[in-house]
């Protein structure tokens, strides 16, 4: 338990309602935030993530003498070192950020000096061998301590590499993409599931060339980056919470304005339109290959169950938390499977949703790679533990909306990490 932390109190809602502007998105403010530090140049990027993770990563591109303003107006300014970084006179502090950790140890990778990361406790807890294989594979050389952080890596001149991802892993396509900048050669990853293309979007506004194959990617070593001026998409993960929300209730009405709606994220939407959301997407537009879009969505009539099986929990692994959550007011029931990489998070969330489910009422079998929770169930308001894990502490905050009485929220403070302003936002949304 989470005892240490803040407690929230969610009521039962009758709907939701309103319209919600949402802080950037997390994945590209950190890759944006990185690919700045590196650049010639100063970058300025509107709607950057208030999440304490990218701002974990623009404190490390200032340990590597990337130069940080936070500008009154919002606006993050990030001036680039120009190709070359500063060696660090202390720890790269990644905080809870696992995409901090691992990506930033691709980016370093090709840079002469040590770099030694550390996060808090649940990231020293979370598997790095991921990208100590490919990165030693290229030349570099890192250390781990028993498969964690602290990590040290010791970067030089690479040489390229293929490598296939073994693992369905953003990050760690990242981490390989990001060292391929400092290789020599062109380096290629082939990834059996598309992964969230951030990085690639990323790299190429910066001005890098990449080459697309059919399942693979190439990036050459060597080239120079330079800075961009960018808004961040509205998080669509962070949406995910409101959006789960609205399903909820027949009347709920909510509208979503300047969000996030690239096509490697977006399989949520799809999934919950097959669930019984009514969704509308309006005023698509692109900036710096990132759709952004306005989502109209209004409450299911019937609220049908899921399966989420084979490749798809890939594709929506960080709303699959408030999936399993919703899952027992449905018709049908949520079946997750193919999920392992779950238990593998900020917190091991197979397990927590389990745990939590069961102490609001719920009936829910746990299997090793994933869950299945019955629909028809009515639950009753409980105490649950974010075990300070953010998507843990919003999934559970959607699913008391529903449930008879009172929820408590132990460690809710944890909801900072990707998105401070959710439980003031969660209020304003709900009619009681
Ligand atoms: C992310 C990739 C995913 C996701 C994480 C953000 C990214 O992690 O869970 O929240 O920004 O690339 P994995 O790469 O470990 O699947």
């Amino acid at each position: 338990m989470s005892h240490n932390g803040t407690t929230e109190v969610v009521r039962p809602a009758r709907t939701v309602r309103g319209s919600v502007r949402l802080p950037g998105d997390k994945s590209i403010s950190h890759r944006y935030a990185m690919l700045a530090g590196l650049a010639n140049g100063t970058s300025r990027f509107a709607n950057f993530s208030t999440g304490a993770d990218p701002h974990s990563s623009l404190s490390c591109m200032e340990a590597l003498g990337a130069t940080v303003v936070k500008r009154p107006d919002g606006v993050i300014e990030v001036t680039g070192v120009g190709g070359t970084f500063q060696k660090p006179t202390c720890d790269l502090d990644c905080g809870n950020s696992g995409s901090t950790m691992r990506m930033l140890a691709g980016l370093v990778a090709g840079h002469k000096g040590t770099y030694r990361f550390v996060g808090d406790a649940s990231l020293t807890k979370r598997p790095m061998q991921r990208i100590k294989g490919p990165l030693e594979q290229m030349g570099a050389q890192v250390e781990l301590t028993e498969g964690h952080a602290p990590m040290t890596v010791h970067g030089g001149t690479l040489t390229a590499i293929e490598f296939s991802a073994p693992i369905a892993s953003a990050q760690v396509k990242t981490a390989v993409l990001f060292a391929g900048l400092g290789a020599e050669g062109t380096t290629t990853l082939q990834e059996a599931v598309r992964t969230r293309d951030h990085s690639e979007h990323a790299l190429r506004a910066f001005g890098v060339e990449l080459e697309r194959g059919k399942d693979s990617i190439s990036i050459r070593g060597g080239q120079q980056l330079q800075a961009i001026e960018a808004t961040v998409p509205g998080d669509l993960s962070s949406a995910a919470f409101f959006l789960c929300a609205t399903i909820l209730f027949p009347d709920a009405q909510l509208v979503l304005d300047d969000v996030g709606m690239n096509p490697s994220r977006s399989t949520l939407l799809d999934v919950l339109a097959s669930m019984g959301l009514q969704v509308k997407v309006l005023n698509l537009e692109e900036k710096h290959g990132e759709m952004i879009g306005t989502i109209q969505v209004n409450g299911a009539a019937e609220l049908k169950g899921a399966e989420i099986v084979g490749d798809l929990p890939a594709l929506i692994i960080d709303e699959l938390p408030v999936l399993a959550a919703i899952g027992p007011y449905t018709s049908t029931g949520v079946t997750i499977r193919n999920a392992k990489e779950l238990r593998v998070k900020e917190s091991d969330r197979i397990a927590l949703v389990v745990q939590n489910l069961r102490a609001m009422g719920a009936e829910v079998e746990e299997f090793e790679d994933g869950l299945y929770v019955p629909g028809n169930q009515k639950l009753r308001g409980g105490i649950v533990d974010s075990a300070d894990d953010h998507r843990i502490a919003m999934a559970f905050a959607i699913c008391a909306l529903r449930a008879e009485g009172e929820t408590t929220i132990h460690g809710a403070e944890a909801a900072a990490i990707s998105f401070p302003e959710f439980f003031p936002l969660l209020n304003q949304i709900s009619e009681r």
